[in-house]
């Protein structure tokens, strides 16, 4: 039995078919149907959740499964003092497979070791979200036909956004990736991950505050929300929340075939003019996030 707690659980082949079954499904969904029938996805969100926790029940309806959880800790038994370690053990008997959210980096993987089924982290507190980093694999994949030879930027909270960790984590195992961190030195990518990923993997970074400068260099642009939920004191997310927009204008510095991805909720960082813009894929990555859960719940119950 496997568990998902980081985007390193699955090796660099492994994902591979992940993303290649994902692109199966997104050519013949048909095909796979009914493959889940009598097989239970259990959804335990103590994090407020919108494409996490729908594209995961998406997934799991779509194979012909059923599915079951909750979406507050306030609607759960969390809210009376229940451990993570005691729910999982009684969802253990409830459900085949568990996807987990949790505003506590690690408690995921706490969940891991007592259960009998297997978890995916759906997201712990600013540490990982590996079903994101899949999704955005696969958008990167299917829409730009490679995961090697790219210049990524990543901009905004680069300190606080779990997806960037995950998928800066993700990108450090392909070929000739070059990435552009572009943030306030507030925000910037936390130190263990400049150490324990990018200079452990000899990953060539540049940490700049431009987005506007940083602009031309990119084949992808990955916009992150400044995360007002792990911020101590409101004053700082007040002064940091806007500190960048992407607007029309500085689309005019990019490359012609650069691509914008976000993992959404968006806030104010992409200005809604640049939503037609063709080089914006954030919702159709939203979209590939049931594809790649359906390839995972699949790969995970050995259904196939
Ligand atoms: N991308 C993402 O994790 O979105 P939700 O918080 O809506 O699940």
């Amino acid at each position: 039995m496997k568990h998902i707690i980081s985007p390193t659980d699955l090796s660099v082949s492994e994902l591979s078919e992940l993303l290649d079954l994902s692109e199966e499904i997104i050519l013949n969904p048909k095909k796979f149907a009914d493959v889940c029938r009598g097989k239970k996805l259990a959804t335990l969100f103590y994090e407020p959740s919108t494409r996490t926790r729908l594209s995961f029940e998406a997934a799991m309806l779509n194979l012909g499964g059923n599915i079951l959880g909750f979406s507050s800790a306030d609607s759960s038994s969390a809210a009376k003092g229940e451990s993570v370690a005691d729910t999982i053990r009684v969802i253990s008997s409830y459900a085949d497979i568990c996807a987990i959210r949790h505003p506590k980096e690690g408690a995921p993987y706490v969940a891991s070791t007592y259960s009998t089924i297997p978890v995916i982290n759906a997201g712990d507190g600013g540490h990982n979200h590996p079903t994101q980093t899949f999704t955005d694999l696969l958008t990167i994949k299917n829409l730009k036909g490679r995961l090697n030879n790219l210049t990524v930027g990543f901009c905004g909270d680069l300190k606080f956004g779990r997806t960037v960790h995950s998928l800066i984590n993700a990108l450090a195992r392909y070929e000739n990736i070059n990435l552009v961190l572009i943030s306030p030195e507030e925000l910037r990518v936390p130190a263990y991950i400049r150490e324990e990923v990018l200079k452990t993997n000899n990953i060539p970074y540049t940490e700049v505050r431009d987005l506007e400068a940083a602009m031309p260099s990119l084949d992808i642009l990955y916009m992150t929300r400044v995360q007002k939920e792990r911020f101590f004191n409101e004053e700082d997310y007040i002064r940091l929340k806007d500190i960048y927009i992407l607007d029309d204008k500085k689309m005019t510095f990019a490359k012609k075939d650069m691509l914008v991805l976000h993992p959404l909720p968006r806030v104010n960082e992409i200005a809604t003019e640049v939503d037609d813009d063709p080089r914006a894929v954030y919702f159709k990555q939203a979209e590939f996030g049931v594809y790649v859960r359906m390839a995972l719940i699949m790969k995970l119950l050995e259904v196939l």
